[in-house]
């Protein structure tokens, strides 16, 4: 709602006009009884009483500003005699409309901001990949079903050459040409011949960390991500590790966090758990670091891999994934303004 809120005064903002009949028709649209800033005032009743007193101030700015931005437009009419039809010189020019960032470069950034305040860095690599760096180097075996052309966009078949289906490919080149300590977050493209729906692309983005060093446990990984978690979505949120199967991890956990909608009472985004899958995780597979030239008797890490469109969606609420992609300017025009 304060999003709504914060539309509507932008967009009161960027309002001009030298036409009674225009200003009139905004005013009709925000004000009337039916118009949408009514709309809020009648909303208040159902705000959670702690937020009762910042919304209220909220809207109730709002108003103030559209009622003094339509009067000063109407007066500047009046004193020009009426609606003026001749170009006016004088006049300031009209403002550029900005743009505003890709909801998914808004909470890649938030992502990588939590995990640089743990001292992970960024690491970059290719979209288009070799067999090794996505798959053999991860202890996928020969016949692993990810190797297959349905579930990957192959360029050529002998010597394998594909569009990376995840991050993990940066990871072993951080592997290949650093010694640990290693801390470090990839985000990026990644690809998978997947059918195209509200909850599925063949395009989409991830972000996957990977820390080495001495003395390096499930619970470090587990408390990672708590924090993760607890700075992504609130305070409130709790966390949940489900047994899960990676071929580089070994043990592999999926993570649920408690749903945000429901507040953990059961909804059709969390089908009725209350809670909902955000990442897979797990300590890194001692075969894995061996493939990558870390001595696995030395050297213990862990890793994780997330959506970032998944965390998109339940962070803005978002139903349909394929909204990312469309770059229709009604939806992108809600999120944060340009920077
Ligand atoms: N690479 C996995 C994926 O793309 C995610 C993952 C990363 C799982 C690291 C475990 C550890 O689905």
């Amino acid at each position: 709602m304060l999003d709504k809120v914060k539309y509507l005064l932008k967009e009161i903002e960027n309002f001009r006009s030298n036409k009674k009949e225009e200003i009139e028709n905004k005013r009709i649209e925000l004000l009337s009884k039916k118009g949408e800033i009514s709309k809020l005032f009648a909303e208040f009743k159902n705000v959670p009483n702690d937020q009762k007193k910042e919304f209220g101030q909220k809207i109730n700015e709002l108003k103030n500003k559209a009622l003094s931005k339509l009067n000063s437009l109407k007066e500047k009419l009046e004193e020009n005699g009426g609606e003026i039809n001749a170009k006016d010189l004088s006049l300031p020019s009209e403002f550029v409309k900005l743009g505003s960032r890709h909801p998914i470069s808004i909470v890649r950034n938030e992502i990588i901001q939590n995990f640089s305040r743990l001292g992970f860095v960024i690491s970059e690599g290719p979209e288009i990949e070799d067999d090794w760096h996505v798959f053999s180097a991860l202890n996928f075996p020969e016949n692993h079903p990810a190797r297959d052309m349905q579930d990957t966009f192959f360029i050529n078949k002998n010597p394998d050459i594909l569009l990376r289906t995840h991050t993990s490919s940066v990871q072993v080149r951080v592997m290949q040409n650093q010694k640990p300590p290693i801390r470090t977050i990839s985000p990026g493209r990644v690809f998978r011949n997947e059918a195209i729906s509200a909850r599925a692309h063949c395009i989409f983005h991830q972000v996957e960390g990977l820390y080495i060093d001495k003395n390096v446990s499930f619970a470090d990984l587990k408390q990672t991500l708590l924090y993760f978690a607890k700075e992504m979505f609130g305070e409130k949120i709790e966390i949940r590790l489900r047994p899960s199967y990676f071929p580089f991890t070994e043990p592999s956990a999926e993570m649920d966090i408690s749903c945000k909608i429901c507040g953990g009472s059961g909804c059709n985004v969390c089908k009725y758990t209350g809670w909902v899958e955000i990442l897979g995780c797990g300590m890194v597979d001692p075969n894995v670091l061996e493939s990558n030239g870390i001595d696995n008797q030395k050297y213990t890490g862990f890793a994780f891999g997330m959506g970032i469109e998944r965390i998109t969606m339940l962070k803005y609420q978002i139903k349909d994934l394929r909204l990312f992609f469309e770059n229709d300017i009604r939806f992108l025009q809600q999120f944060e303004a340009a920077i």
